[in-house]
């Protein structure tokens, strides 16, 4: 299969990674590659609509298991659409959160067996893996205090601080386990120092 690159940014809410995001795609379109943006949960007419229901703050009722299978909906019907006819077309995707979301929230975070996560995440993306994962890391205090002074605070956002905490420990723990695909970045600095970092891994896989 002809196969383009595949790219996704991950982090807590708040961690800077949705600026980061618009700059890498600049640069790929600077180098003449088109670049096909996408965020998770959404990017399609569906997964949309099921972002709207998932992350609803007046949805505190949502157990755990519709909150994996809403997400797991949206993530197969992008596939479907948008990233592996992307991809199969030489294409670069380069998408906000993606898998690594799942076992950092719903794993880590809600504490749900890794294996089962995994095994959903597998019939959904038929082997479509990310070639490069950015995770932005950010202390999540520093990060959702700058997120919720900022705008309206979704159903996950509205967690309590420990919850939120799990997840960064989470993301930490993959980008130890996956250390060649997933490459953390420190966010706690300026816009310009953190870009620096992640161009120089973009340079590294594109060139
Ligand atoms: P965001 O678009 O502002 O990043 O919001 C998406 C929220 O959904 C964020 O809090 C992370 C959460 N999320 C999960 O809990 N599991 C997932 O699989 C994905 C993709 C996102």
């Amino acid at each position: 299969m002809k196969r383009g690159l595949f790219i996704t940014v991950e982090g807590t809410d708040g961690s800077g990674k949705t600026t980061q995001m618009g700059l890498i795609c600049e640069f790929v379109r600077s180098i003449g590659c088109e670049a096909i943006t996408v965020r998770e949960p959404g990017g399609t007419r569906i997964s949309e609509q099921i972002r709207n229901i998932v992350l609803d703050p007046e949805y505190t009722e949502m157990c755990f298991k519709t909150e994996i299978l809403l997400y797991s909906a949206s993530r197969a019907q992008l596939m479907a659409e948008i990233v592996r006819p992307a991809l199969e077309h030489g294409r670069i995707v380069i998408c906000d959160r993606f898998i690594d979301s799942t076992y950092a929230y719903q794993g880590f975070g809600r504490g749900v067996e890794p294996g089962l996560l995994e095994n959903i995440n597998n019939f959904i993306i038929e082997g479509i893996m990310p070639d490069i994962t950015f995770f932005f890391d950010l202390n999540p205090e520093l990060a959702l205090g700058r997120r919720v002074a900022s705008t309206v605070t979704d159903r996950i956002e509205n967690e309590k601080m420990e919850f939120h905490k799990r997840v960064h420990n989470g993301y930490v723990k993959l980008a130890e386990k996956y250390p060649d695909r997933i490459k953390k970045i420190d966010s706690n600095r300026s816009v310009e120092a953190i870009w620096e970092d992640v161009r120089r891994v973009l340079e590294s896989i594109i060139y």
